[in-house]
């Protein structure tokens, strides 16, 4: 009996202790705070946990699409030079990286950051040129819309601010490929140009 009374003494203990104790290894596995630093090229690394290879990671979850080298496959190449913060929304609802534990996520989106081959032809600004060249397509050449793409005249964006477009067009079809000094051209230049 006395047995029986000290076994329930100790389940009860360990219901009280058990979300005290999920909670202390949660703290440890927390995904990493999405970055809300302006958009810039030079963002922090996101924090990492020694001991983990990123292009085992790499090689297992991804290669099998972007291929061994990055150079891209069933989907697009990944050397190109991707912000933290849009790899950061990405990755982790993006195909195999659904399920990939936070902290194997974060040393892959640290690697393919760090070994991203930043471009070092200089990168046109002038937001008209950059526009003609990556947007026109499906916008028009007035902004007007029409392939595809509507309107994206002043006037149909009044509600997003030229910081939400700087950082929409980090994801936005060709916008992926352009440098972040090109997406901030563009953000302003389609506020302020009739
Ligand atoms: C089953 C194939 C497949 C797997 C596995 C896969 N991807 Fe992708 N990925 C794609 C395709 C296709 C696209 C193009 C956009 C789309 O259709 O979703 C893409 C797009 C991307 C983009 C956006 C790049 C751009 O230029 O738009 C990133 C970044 C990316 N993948 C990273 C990863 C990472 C990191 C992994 C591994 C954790 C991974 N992908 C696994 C197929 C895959
Ligand atoms: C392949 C076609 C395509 C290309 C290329 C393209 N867009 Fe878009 N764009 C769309 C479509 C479709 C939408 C509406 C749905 C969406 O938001 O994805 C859109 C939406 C937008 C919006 C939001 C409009 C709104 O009212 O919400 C902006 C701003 C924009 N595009 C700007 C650009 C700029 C700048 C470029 C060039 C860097 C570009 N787009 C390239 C197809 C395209």
């Amino acid at each position: 009996m006395k047995h029986k009374k000290a076994l329930y003494a100790v389940f009860a203990c360990l219901l009280v202790l058990l979300p005290v104790l999920s909670a202390c290894t949660q703290d440890t596995e927390e995904p990493a705070p999405t970055t809300t630093n302006p958009p810039n090229n030079e963002e922090a690394l996101l924090p990492e946990t020694p001991g983990i290879d990123a292009t085992l990671v790499y090689a297992s979850q991804c290669a099998s699409c972007h291929g061994t080298n990055r150079q891209g496959g069933v989907g697009p190449g990944l050397t190109k030079n991707i912000t933290i913060a849009y790899l950061s929304q990405w990755v982790p609802t993006h195909r195999t990286g659904v399920q990939l534990d936070p902290r194997l996520a974060n040393s892959l989106i640290n690697w393919l950051k760090v070994n991203s081959t930043v471009s070092t032809v200089p990168q046109p600004t002038e937001p008209a040129f950059v526009y003609a060249l990556n947007c026109t397509v499906c916008h028009g050449a007035t902004r007007s819309g029409g392939n595809g793409g509507p309107s994206i005249k002043p006037d149909n964006l009044t509600r997003l601010t030229e910081g939400f477009l700087a950082i929409f067009l980090q994801g936005h079809y060709k916008g992926v490929d352009l440098v972040q000094d090109q997406r901030d051209a563009l953000a302003e230049w389609l506020k302020a140009t009739p």
